[in-house]
């Protein structure tokens, strides 16, 4: 590469160059929109050397487990900020003022129901229903019931639209799947205490919402915020491409994180940790599976295809879960399990060697199980912490007017031209 800033590619005696594109910090890229003129395509297996766009919400740096978003590290946010607050910093890009927050919050009550008709949706839906497919469908019917087209207008406020109605969403959905009344929000709660009450209280069941578990549910939600061009933040930006609207945007996002590989790691991990206690707990038997490629077996909650170390987030939530079970008194076996997990494999030279750690998902699944909240809702509860980022990284793609549809290219591995055989001569 030349110390110009353009690099040079060359092939079979024709080169081109190629512009270098430089951020703030971390990788610069190459811009390879002029590689065609070789005749050739990039290739780049899942992207993961490709940058997909310009952002200004979200750095990482995968080799020293660095997170920040707007500038500002993850633990000092998780440490001295509310969900609500962070989720103002990721949309608008500051921190906001009392007043804004106070602005936001407001907002946030004023749209905290759904359309009383989107209750008929969830009665169409069996008891046993996965609730990120109902998460799903019911985010691109707000698109039936709620404007679409001027979200761009008072941005703040279809962020906040958006964040408390899913919240809602979310909540109505648990009721629901036990046969009980939906809870509906209360003014006088903020967004975390909100949501555990639409959850856990009932008419027949008074719920002490407890400080601490509000300040740790806070805290997740802030460690899922956003996570730069990630599978669920590629789909969302992809429908943006095509000028899709926000709804139908989160939407395609809550079903990429609905992948066991990516969001849905986290209710896995939670299977994986049972499915080993049922077994006996021997642990190191499902470490040596997780090694042998003949089984299809996969540490659940390890590896990343960015943090080439401690996930930072993973880091806090591990310490998170001694805090929370001592406060609420509780012996999880399944923290034991993990935590004897973690030290075999971070010892194990297949997981050294390819700098396999926990990420997000591997203790999070811990904390949600100790304040109620069932295995088949862990999904969810990464794409209500995850949906500022969405909403962020689709208001960035919309803002950028050189943004282009998004329409990757292939090579093409299929049959070259053939004659058409008619049917009665096959
Ligand atoms: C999230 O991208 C993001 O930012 C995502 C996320 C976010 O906030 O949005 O951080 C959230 O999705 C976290 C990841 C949750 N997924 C899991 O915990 C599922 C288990 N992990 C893996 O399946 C895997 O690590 C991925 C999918 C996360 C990353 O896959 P990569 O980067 O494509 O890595 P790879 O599959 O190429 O693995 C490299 C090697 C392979 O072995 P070799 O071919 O070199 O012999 O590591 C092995 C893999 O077999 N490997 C594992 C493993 N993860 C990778 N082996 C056993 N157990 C694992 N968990």
């Amino acid at each position: 590469m030349s110390d110009i800033e353009n690099a040079i590619l060359s092939l079979r005696g024709e080169s081109v160059e190629l512009p270098l594109v430089h951020g703030t910090e971390g990788y610069s890229g190459i811009d390879i929109s002029g590689i065609s003129k070789l005749g050739h395509l990039s290739y780049d297996n899942g992207f993961q050397n490709t940058a997909s766009c310009q952002s200004s919400i979200t750095f990482i740096d995968g080799e020293k487990g660095i997170l920040r978003h707007r500038g500002y590290d993850i633990v000092d946010l998780v440490e001295n900020c509310s969900f609500i607050e962070v989720a103002y910093l990721i949309v608008n890009g500051y921190l906001p003022t009392r007043e804004e927050l106070a602005h936001f919050s407001r907002h946030l009550n004023e749209h905290s129901l759904i359309h009383e008709d989107m209750q008929h949706f969830f009665t169409g839906f069996p008891a046993d229903a996965h609730p990120m497919a109902i998460l799903a469908s019911m985010v691109t019917s707000l698109s039936s019931f709620y404007s679409v087209g001027n979200e761009l207008g008072d941005f703040v406020e279809t962020a906040a639209k958006l964040i408390s109605k899913v919240r809602t969403i979310a909540a109505f959905s648990y009721k629901k799947s036990l046969g009980e009344p939906v809870v509906y929000p209360r003014h006088d709660l903020s967004y975390c205490a909100n949501f555990l009450n639409m959850m856990f209280s009932s008419p027949v069941r008074h719920y002490v919402i407890d400080p601490d578990v509000v300040k740790v549910l806070n805290k997740l939600l802030i460690l899922h915020i956003d996570h730069e061009q990630n599978c669920s933040t590629t789909a969302v930006r992809l429908i943006a491409s095509a000028r899709g609207n926000l709804y139908a945007s989160i939407s395609a996002g809550i079903c990429a994180l609905w992948g066991p590989l990516h969001g849905g790691a986290n209710q896995a991990v939670i299977e994986m940790l049972s499915r080993i206690k049922a077994d006996g707990g021997d642990v190191r038997k499902y470490v040596q599976m997780a090694k042998d490629k003949k089984d299809g077996f996969r540490l659940m909650g390890f590896g990343h295809a960015v943090y080439r170390n401690y996930d930072p987030r993973a880091r806090v939530c591990r310490k998170m879960a001694d805090d929370l079970l001592r406060k609420l008194n509780l012996n999880d076996p399944l923290l034991d399990i993990a935590r004897e997990l973690e030290e075999i494999a971070l010892k194990d030279e297949y997981f050294v060697s390819r700098k396999l750690y926990p990420n997000i998902d591997f203790y999070t699944g811990i904390l949600y199980r100790a304040m109620g909240i069932p295995t088949n809702m862990l999904t969810v509860m990464f794409a209500l912490g995850r949906l500022p980022g969405w909403i962020a990284q689709w208001k960035e793609f919309y803002d950028n007017e050189k943004a282009k549809i998004t329409r990757p290219r292939q090579i093409y591995t299929g049959q070259k031209h053939r004659p058409f055989v008619n049917i009665d001569k096959r």
